[in-house]
């Protein structure tokens, strides 16, 4: 399997931007981490170190746009960019109320606005090289829209689409475009959730599927299997046919962003 010589990653601070990094880091790749948490990007920028990769590590936020295109343009002088990795995401639990007009505002903010602010800046730099790859992380629940996570769902809905619509037409130009859809992987957004989480993950066995999947330009990295299947049924049932079982699923605790 071929690694990529610099990869870009959003959201390395945790979870499965960390886990990431950290196996590209062991491949020799030379990496740009970005996240907000500055102690935390830190510690998982000397993990990288430490098992031999050439880092560059910046705290921004994603949705701030020029700060994500300063921290892109820095990047690019560091090493030009072979796989950008548009990661960083948040889902803010709705408890039983539903989502507050706040919460769902910044979901979509972070999820779809902070995605657009990681892939544009970097875009002209592999058009002009006529070569790399974007990936993008959507999720499976990015099929069906949860009553506990509308806002979530939605936001990687359109990622994944605007990734599936990127792919062709990037295709033309050398670039290779990938849509991710996890099922559970354990990180701190998953540990937040109170109720059964099926077929979870380790976030080091997931960022492995993640990277070989990339590795062979998958157009969509979705797994495990069994959720797959649940989630591919989901979308092809009549949304008058599931919406009594929606109604009964648990709902994520409230928590912040
Ligand atoms: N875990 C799952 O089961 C699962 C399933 C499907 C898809 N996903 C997706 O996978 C991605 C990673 O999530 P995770 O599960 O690894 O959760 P996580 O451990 O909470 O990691 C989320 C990452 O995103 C970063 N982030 C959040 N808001 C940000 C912002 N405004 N600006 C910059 N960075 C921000 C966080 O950085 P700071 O902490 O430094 O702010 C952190 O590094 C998300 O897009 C999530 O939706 C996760």
């Amino acid at each position: 399997m071929r690694s990529p010589g610099t990869v870009l990653i959003t959201g390395a601070s945790s979870g499965i931007g960390e886990a990431l990094a950290l196996h590209y880091a062991a491949r020799g790749a030379a990496l740009a981490l970005t996240g907000r948490d500055r102690p935390r990007l830190d510690a998982v920028a000397q993990a990288c170190r430490a098992r031999g990769a050439e880092v560059l590590a910046e705290a921004a936020d994603a949705t701030d746009a020029p700060a994500m295109e300063r921290f892109i343009a820095e990047a690019e002088r560091f090493r030009p960019l072979e796989l950008v990795i548009a990661n960083a995401g948040i889902s803010a639990g709705s408890g039983f109320a539903g989502e507050s007009p706040e919460q769902a505002r910044r979901i979509f903010a972070v999820n779809l606005d902070g995605v657009l602010n990681s892939v544009l800046p970097a875009l002209p730099h592999l058009r002009a090289r006529r070569r790399g790859q974007i990936a993008l992380m959507s999720s499976l629940a990015s099929f069906r829209g949860f009553p506990g996570a509308p806002a979530y769902c939605a936001s990687k809905a359109a990622v994944r689409v605007w990734g599936e619509g990127l792919r062709p037409l990037l295709a033309a130009e050398g670039i290779g475009v990938s849509v991710i859809c996890p099922g559970f992987v354990t990180s701190r957004m998953t540990e937040a959730n109170a109720f059964p989480m099926p077929f979870l993950m380790d976030s080091g066995r997931a960022a492995r599927i993640i990277a070989e999947g990339l590795a062979a330009n998958r157009a969509r990295i979705a797994f495990p299997l069994p959720m797959r299947l649940s989630a591919w049924m989901l979308a092809a049932l009549p949304p008058g046919l599931t919406d009594p079982a929606m109604g009964r699923l648990p709902k994520k605790r409230a928590m912040g962003s």
